[in-house]
């Protein structure tokens, strides 16, 4: 019988990043993560599209290689669509397309938001439908509803910020370099929770709002430091606790809501925020408090990888989902 085997790609913000399937089981997952942005406290769009040109040829031939696959025994090749940086996703969409072409093998689109939750049949265990998934990322904060592998439906997702945006925009006005989320998540580890209050910010039905907490920590860290030109450095684990207990809060009010309000005991977390080890250790917590069955993905399939795509992809070719050479990216692609 002949192996089906997907080569995978994932451009859509700053990690190139390839992958091997083979018959539903991922193989590796190469991630060239580009340290150009550092320097500039977030994303540059230019660089990044300028990296992901660099590095794409050498990632994917890595891949494969490490892979045991040649060219040949591809039976698909599978991208990134969206969403995410037009620029970036070109560089992913374009490669694929011409190995697609090439190879004279099928196309496969895969939504990026759908990949991140599908990282969860990557390992075991894995979780069984229906359940929810929290995705928190650097552009999105979502609770979604997953029925079946490519059946799913947002029920609550931020009105402005994503929490991953918060976390970084944080770590800038502390003087963090991007991405400042995991380095809050190390001083937190230090630092008293209770050390300093913020306000909750609340929102309608299952849906978020981070803008406002931001704010609020922009004028605290302000006024004291004013008083203090210390503050910052002398308080720093407890502010990075603070802070993070109050994000992490306000993602599991709405998470304990939402699995009420839909009976689901089945609970998983997925993207870049999935890897802070606050909101696991939260998501531990409500799983003894409630019963839940929790999925948190192994950390290198929380952050952007081409693993999850690969995966999607997968369940993309069982059901002959292909497209054609004219599809185009799409940065503002909806689960
Ligand atoms: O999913 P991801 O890699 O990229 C997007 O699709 O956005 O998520 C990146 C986000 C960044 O905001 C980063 O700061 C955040 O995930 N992040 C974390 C941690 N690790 C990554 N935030 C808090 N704690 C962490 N340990
Ligand atoms: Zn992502």
């Amino acid at each position: 019988v002949m192996k089906t085997t997907i080569l995978a790609i994932e451009s859509s913000c700053d990690e190139t990043s390839a992958s091997v399937v083979i018959d539903g089981k991922v193989i590796n997952n190469v991630v060239a993560t580009q340290s150009v942005h550092e320097q500039y406290g977030g994303v540059v769009p230019e660089l990044a599209s300028r990296a992901h040109q660099q590095h794409i040829v050498p990632v994917v031939d890595q891949t494969l290689k490490e892979a045991g696959v040649s060219k040949e025994d591809l039976s698909a090749v599978a991208f990134t669509r969206g969403p995410g940086l037009l620029g970036a996703l070109l560089v992913g969409a374009s490669f694929a397309k011409s190995f697609a072409l090439g190879l004279d093998i099928p196309l496969i689109e895969v939504n990026h938001m759908q990949a991140h939750i599908l990282a969860h049949f990557i390992d075991d265990p894995k979780p069984s439908f229906p359940f929810i998934c929290l995705t928190v990322s650097g552009g999105h904060t979502q609770l979604v509803l997953v029925r079946d592998y490519l059946d799913m439906e947002v029920v609550g997702k931020t009105r402005d910020d994503a929490v991953g945006e918060a976390f970084d925009k944080t770590a800038k006005l502390l003087g963090l370099p991007y991405p400042g989320g995991p380095l809050i998540d190390k001083y937190a580890a230090e630092g008293d929770a209770k050390a300093f209050d913020f306000p909750l910010s609340d929102m309608p039905e299952l849906d978020y709002s981070f803008s406002g907490i931001k704010t609020a920590i922009l004028y605290f860290l302000r006024d004291n430091m004013r008083k203090d030109q210390d503050f910052i450095k002398n308080n720093l684990a407890d502010i990075c606790a603070s802070v993070q207990a109050t994000f992490i809060e306000m993602l599991m009010r709405k998470l304990r809501k939402a699995a009420k309000q839909y009976k689901v005991k089945e609970i998983a977390i997925a993207g870049g925020v999935s890897a802070n080890s606050g909101l696991r250790k939260a998501l531990e917590k409500a799983s003894a408090d409630y019963g839940w069955n929790v999925y948190v993905p192994d950390f290198q399939y929380c952050t952007d990888n081409a693993g999850m795509i690969a995966m999607a992809a997968h369940y993309k070719y069982l059901r002959g989902e292909f497209v054609g050479q004219d599809v185009s990216p799409m940065p503002r692609m909806a689960l």
